[in-house]
């Protein structure tokens, strides 16, 4: 097969046969939208670097909830901000903490809806880590059993699915053994389990109120230069029986998605995370990128290099985009 008899360019002569041979496909299936719960009334504050998404109350987010079903998106993730911070997080698993109460309504109005929480501390501590504060740093087993008692109460208000996202060692087991021991043991786990100390975190936590007030999440997320550990804390929640693995950020960690994708059989989800959604956004407002073009682009790169599953603040505007060509 040697030119000029083999000719590549055959197959992309016109758009009926690109779509032919097109390897990868989006599509609404493939998204789970995150989502910002606040306390208060008829509140609804755009976020200043993530243009399009909102802090909002309950009945906000309903709503959105809504069309993010009438989109056909299976699923959220919710993040929840609460009242009061104290150094235990205490909110985070409060029976009626503002989590729980939003899952508790959500699932009402919306029972089809897959809601995903996310079990962390970091949005709940005074001091803004992803777990308790023991001698300067964060205590891991200490953590462990309070993140344990979130997820049990994120999946008592009726969650669907709980994503740990602290990064803490043995927290997909522990979290596995509480839901098990209280007649969950068909709620799945979504592990963050490759989770890098990253700057693309940055808008996010401007959302979600959540960066630490000393320090940094060095010691409990992943060095960015490393690739062989991702696939030991991968191989790690396999054996603590998570259900999905997600790797976070997306686009800077495609070669980490295409390791683990090559290499384990669990369903793989990608984390294209808010400092990757404002960069877009930024240089669009600048009229310097073509914003759709470039945004299914990423989308299409996330999943071509092994994600099953988007997390993306993207997701209502991609699959509208699908939509309608
Ligand atoms: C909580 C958490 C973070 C994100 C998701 N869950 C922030 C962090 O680890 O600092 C980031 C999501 C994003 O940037 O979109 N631990």
């Amino acid at each position: 097969m040697f030119f000029p008899a083999y000719r590549p360019r055959r197959l992309r002569r016109n758009a009926s046969l690109r779509r032919m041979i097109r390897e990868t496909a989006l599509s609404a299936n493939d998204f789970i939208y995150p989502m910002f719960s606040a306390h208060g009334h008829n509140l609804r504050r755009e976020i200043p670097s993530m243009p399009g998404i909102f802090q909002q109350s309950i009945e906000h987010l309903l709503e959105e909830a809504r069309e993010v079903q009438d989109l056909g998106i299976p699923a959220v993730m919710l993040f929840g901000l609460p009242e009061r911070k104290d150094a235990e997080g205490s909110d985070a698993y409060a029976g009626d903490g503002i989590i729980q109460r939003t899952v508790a309504t959500l699932k009402s109005a919306l029972p089809e809806l897959t809601v995903i929480t996310d079990v962390c501390l970091c949005e709940y501590t005074d001091h803004g880590h992803c777990g308790v504060i023991e001698n300067g740093d964060v205590d891991n087993d200490a953590s462990v059993a309070l993140l344990a008692a979130s997820a049990l109460s994120h999946v008592r208000a009726g969650a669907d699915m709980v994503a740990p996202s602290d990064m803490m060692d043995g927290r997909v087991a522990a979290i596995r053994e509480t839901l098990d021991a209280n007649d969950f043991s068909h709620i799945p786990i979504m592990s963050y389990a490759v989770k890098y100390a990253s700057g693309f975190y940055g808008p996010f936590r401007e959302a979600a109120g959540s960066a630490p007030r000393f320090g940094d999440r060095r010691s409990y997320q992943m060095d960015p230069a490393n690739r062989r550990e991702a696939l030991r804390e991968a191989t790690l929640d396999v054996q603590e029986c998570a259900d999905l693995l997600m790797v976070k950020p997306a686009m800077a960690y495609l070669d980490i998605l295409r390791d683990l994708r090559d290499r384990l059989d669990l369903p793989l989800a990608a984390y294209n995370v808010s400092g990757e959604y404002a960069m877009l956004k930024a240089a669009a407002a600048n009229g310097w990128i073509d914003h759709d073009r470039v945004m299914l682009e990423l989308l299409t790169g996330i999943k071509r290099a092994g994600a099953d599953l988007i997390i993306s603040y993207h997701a209502k505007e991609a699959v509208r985009l699908l939509q309608t060509g």
